[in-house]
């Protein structure tokens, strides 16, 4: 193979060096910047993250007031993307209305920015973070004919966003605490998780100094499929499908037959080897939020429950070490939250925006980075000579 090695599906090929998060996979261990995901969990909201993950430390009160400012100010979309939702049509996937409208935020901003300027980069961020929400909210807002509506500055970013997905213009939406706050650690533990697929697509786009939001569009393409961010959504269409606690042992031979491509949604991981340290809180947020909901009853609820008991058991879930991801509660603690399960993958997508983008922000300002080039091992027909059509 020359001089570089065959590593198909980046198995054991480190692509770059980076700062911002930390993965221990055996331990189950996840940091952000140095700080373990279940504090930031417990102790931050979602801007504070965000705040972390794209400068590297947590604000303080009056970086903070500023960041909140900052995003604020930026909250509002260019009317004539509103206009973009129209061409699609009404059923479109949220994922593909978002990989048009978030692509499009290239035509607005693109001669304008400087990539090698840390301020452009900077607004590029929080404009990003910034109009997220709506965009998101949009798409389902579309999808059921409603109208849009408008961001509020003085709402926190998580409550902000369920208003524009479930309010209405006519009347007061008011969201219940619990709920945000569950949707706020929701953002949080997707915020960003190194270089899974997405992000290496948002990097290996934006190595060639394309317009950063035309590589998120990238990032949110990738995300898409259920190997990756659909896996929330597949969840909950599995459990559905099995219906009920007695076909549950059915389902689990089905996912370890060789000849079977059904696998368990929401379990395994390339890289964690033990329990998701994301799907431990996310448990625990979904026990919080069914008690607030009284839906402790839930057939769903219990079905994940059970399954998740099973599989743990089971030989071939314990030698292949495949524990439930952060995917497999999301899925219900939104659903609880009454989000269409097709807007899950869309919310996964809201939440990594600050991850992908951090991500960009360190690549363009690494001295090593590169053109991202992988090369291949050709397995195609050596050299030979073209005959003439009629010769063929
Ligand atoms: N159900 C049944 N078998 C499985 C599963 C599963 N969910 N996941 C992996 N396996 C088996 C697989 O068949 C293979 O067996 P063998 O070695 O006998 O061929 C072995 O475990 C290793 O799997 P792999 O596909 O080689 O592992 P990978 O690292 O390439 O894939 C994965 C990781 C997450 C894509 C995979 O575990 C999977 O498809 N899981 C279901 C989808 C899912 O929940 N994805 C969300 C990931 S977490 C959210 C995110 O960050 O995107």
């Amino acid at each position: 193979t020359g001089h570089f090695t065959y590593d198909p599906g980046f198995t054991s090929t480190a692509s770059c060096s980076s700062k911002i998060t930390y993965i221990d996979g055996d331990e189950g261990i996840l940091l952000y910047r140095g700080y373990p995901i279940e504090q930031l969990a417990e102790k931050c909201d979602f801007l504070e993250v965000s705040y972390l993950l794209l400068k590297g430390e947590l604000p303080n009160g009056a970086e903070m007031r500023r960041f909140v400012g900052d995003v604020g100010q930026h909250v509002m979309i260019h009317e004539q993307i509103a206009r973009f939702y129209s061409g699609f049509r009404r059923d479109a996937h949220p994922m593909a209305i978002l990989v048009g409208v978030v692509g499009a935020l290239s035509a607005f901003y693109h001669d304008a920015i400087d990539i090698y300027s840390v301020e452009d980069r900077n607004l590029t961020a929080i404009r990003l973070i910034a109009k997220m929400p709506n965009i998101v909210a949009m798409s389902y807002k579309y999808s059921t004919g409603r109208p849009f509506m408008y961001p509020k500055r003085k709402l926190g970013y998580a409550e902000n966003f369920m208003r524009m997905m479930m309010g209405d213009p006519c009347d007061d939406y008011i969201a219940n605490p619990v709920l945000v706050r569950a949707l706020d650690r929701i953002l949080i533990l997707h915020a960003d998780h190194e270089q899974n697929a997405s992000t290496s697509t948002v990097r290996l786009a934006g190595s060639s100094g394309a317009n950063p939001y035309a590589c998120v569009a990238a990032g949110i393409a990738c995300l898409w499929g259920a190997a990756h961010g659909g896996a929330n959504e597949a969840v909950l269409n599995m459990l559905e499908h099995i219906g009920d606690v007695s076909k549950i042992p059915e389902y689990v031979a089905k996912a370890k037959n060789k000849n079977d491509s059904f696998r368990l949604m929401g379990f395994g991981h390339r890289v964690y080897k033990n329990y998701d340290p994301r799907a431990k809180l996310m448990r625990q947020t979904c026990h919080e939020v069914l008690d607030e909901l009284n839906l402790k009853d839930d057939p769903l609820f219990k079905l994940a429950m059970e399954l998740e008991r099973i599989a743990l058991e089971d030989e071939y879930f314990v030698e292949k070490k495949l524990y439930p991801n952060v995917d497999f509660y999301s899925g219900i603690v939104l659903r609880a939250l009454g989000i269409p399960t097709e807007m899950f993958t869309a919310i996964f997508a809201l939440a990594r925006s600050v991850g992908w983008i951090a991500q960009w922000d360190e690549m363009i300002s690494d001295p090593e980075q590169k053109i991202g080039r992988p090369r291949q091992l050709y397995r195609g027909v050596s050299t030979r000579d073209v005959k003439t059509i009629s010769q063929r």
